[in-house]
């Protein structure tokens, strides 16, 4: 029997307990899965790709399957360069299905051998958002069951460190040039 082989690739910034539901769910239906991080260097992220990979490393260490790597460029040429033969996509609600929909049929316009599979993560998810996850620790909010632990913790190290910068403490009364919340896109 042929093995298949998956990718999840996404920004994962932070990633959240709904990614982790995803990857647990793609574990168990795929041979090898890979969380594919995303090295994009057009979006201001958070978290660098390093921090990432380790929150990814951390979170997924359970599962003999599923391994986290980082790519540049497209996904399917990543896909193709480490013989995947599907994609992981998650969809959560309606309001998901419309982006995702076009990429998985343009990602099958440049590369038809390679099938899109969409899983949905528990309905307790279903709202959770790596955006809003940012957005309620920037703003003091309770992200408890959202993230594991070790990501909530990265979180509250990172708001620390921006809200010395903005009080001054840190920058010798120098402030950063824009809070990063202000500059970042869109979703996810
Ligand atoms: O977690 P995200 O931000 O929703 O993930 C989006 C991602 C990384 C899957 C998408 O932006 C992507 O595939 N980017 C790589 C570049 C690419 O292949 N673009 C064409 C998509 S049809």
């Amino acid at each position: 029997m042929k093995r298949i082989k998956a990718i999840y690739p996404g920004s994962f910034d932070p990633p959240t307990n709904g990614h982790l539901d995803l990857i647990e769910r793609g574990s168990k239906i795929f041979d090898e899965l890979v969380v594919a991080i995303l090295r994009n260097p057009e979006k201001d992220p958070l978290f660098s790709v390093a921090d990432r990979r380790k929150m990814l490393e951390a979170m997924t260490s359970g599962f003999d399957n599923v391994s986290v790597d980082t790519f540049a460029g497209l996904t399917v040429d990543y896909a193709l360069q480490v013989e995947a033969r599907v994609i992981l996509r998650g969809i959560r609600a309606i309001s998901d299905y419309e982006y995702e929909l076009q990429m998985a049929l343009m990602n099958r316009k440049l590369q038809p051998g390679l099938e899109t599979v969409f899983m949905m993560p528990a309905e307790k998810y279903s709202y959770l958002s790596s955006r809003l996850v940012r957005e309620i620790a920037e703003l003091g909010g309770s992200i408890d069951c959202l993230v594991p632990e070790l990501v909530e913790q990265k979180l509250r190290e990172k708001i620390d460190v921006a809200h010395k910068f903005e009080s001054g403490e840190q920058s010798g009364g120098k402030m950063p040039s824009e809070p990063k919340s202000k500059s970042r896109k869109k979703k996810l």
